[in-house]
């Protein structure tokens, strides 16, 4: 019988990362995972494990930005493609800590392509954003829409996209499937794997959900005053399950063709976060109290994918609406109201393998 292919991850242990172990797993990969915790933690492996009846081969605590612990990875192991999540993912941060942010996602990933060309990986599936199509105006944008990253995270990530292009370009050898997420959110459904946000959560769902159960008392919307139908600004809101999918069906793909394919990862319906504080009192029952305080910096009114390029290559497109998102998030939050650092994970922990 043929042997499943290994997958190296990195950032594995985070939001997606984790997400997209659990359906790599499920679906027969073997799976070596890379992470340095700085924003995630190992304890989520075990829950992972539990989820899918399976081990993940072998968790590296490494920094992809050493070079010398990164190659030694992958003389241990035989990769066949390497998913690429590790990065710094917070715009505002990013604004404070600019250099921190090209370090670590630019830096990162040639240190990873490094690794990969010495030992002769050439295939890798790439973790982009929205979010270098900057204020690019209204309506679904499709893959030809002009960059124009507006902070340091955005920036961090284009260039990337330019360094991969670049390297399938003059290396033929390589193929690399980069995909635009849009904003993913929501939770396994199985409410054991979820988005755990250090500290205040940034992002708007992560917050709505710590409203809703009370350990904050209300949500700040930012800006009421965009020019859309009840002023508060659209986003392209992607269920976890699907973006986790999305990246198995990539890996599917990655024997298509030599080079960079660009992809947008998104619904193609906007929301505004009004209707995304309904969509989340429907799932939780209860009122979510708010105010309406000035703008975010740095916020665009409007980002909406255009999915078609996706679908007509692979034929996937997301199936979860925003109800399961918020239901899912919902439930990964009353069962986990302390992240993974509560006591159902405890037992969960013991026997973790990092
Ligand atoms: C940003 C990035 C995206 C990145 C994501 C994850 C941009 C344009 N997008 O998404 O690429 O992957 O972060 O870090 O930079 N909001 C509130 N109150 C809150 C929080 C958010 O009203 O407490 C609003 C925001 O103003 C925005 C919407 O909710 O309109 C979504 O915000 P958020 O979840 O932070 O994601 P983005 O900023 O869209």
């Amino acid at each position: 019988m043929k042997k499943p292919p290994t997958i190296l991850l990195t950032g594995g242990a985070g939001f997606i990362g984790s997400h997209t172990c659990a359906e790599l797993l499920h679906h027969g990969y073997e799976l070596i995972v890379v992470d340095n915790f700085a924003n995630s933690t190992p304890r989520v492996f075990p829950r992972v494990e539990r989820l899918t009846g399976r081990h993940i081969d072998a968790i590296y605590d490494v920094d992809i930005r050493d070079r010398h612990a990164l190659s030694a990875v992958f003389d241990r192991h035989s990769v066949d493609a390497v998913v690429h999540f590790a990065a710094r993912k917070a715009v505002g941060e990013s604004m404070q800590l600019p250099v921190e942010y090209y370090d670590t996602n630019i830096g990162g990933t040639t240190s990873l392509l490094r690794a990969m060309q010495e030992h002769r990986v050439h295939r890798l599936v790439f973790s982009s954003s929205c979010s270098i199509y900057g204020d690019a105006g209204r309506g679904p944008l499709d893959e030809t829409t002009p960059a124009r990253p507006t902070n340091p995270y955005a920036a961090s990530k284009w260039a990337c996209e330019q360094v991969l292009a670049d390297v399938c370009r003059r290396c033929p050898q390589f193929t690399v499937l980069c995909l635009r997420y849009f904003n993913p959110v929501g939770a396994h459904p199985s409410g054991l794997l979820g988005e755990v946000p250090r500290g205040t959560p940034g992002n708007l769902v992560p917050y709505v959900a710590q409203v809703a159960d009370g350990r904050r008392d209300r949500l700040s919307v930012f800006g009421a005053d965009y020019d859309t139908p009840d002023g508060t600004a659209i986003r392209d809101y992607l269920h976890v399950m699907d973006t986790a999918e999305a990246h198995r069906v990539a890996l599917e793909h990655l024997a298509d063709g030599p080079g960079m394919h660009v992809f947008n990862l998104g619904v193609g319906a906007g929301r505004t976060v009004l209707e995304v504080i309904a969509a989340f009192e429907a799932a939780c029952g209860s009122p979510i109290p708010y105010q309406v305080v000035p703008r975010r910096p740095g916020d665009v009114t409007e980002l909406v994918a255009d999915p078609t390029a996706v679908e007509r290559a692979w034929g996937w497109r997301a199936t979860r609406g925003l109800a399961d998102m918020c239901q899912d998030a919902w439930r990964f939050q009353q069962h986990n109201p302390h992240g993974y650092a509560g006591r159902a994970q405890q037992r969960a922990y013991q026997g973790a393998t990092p």
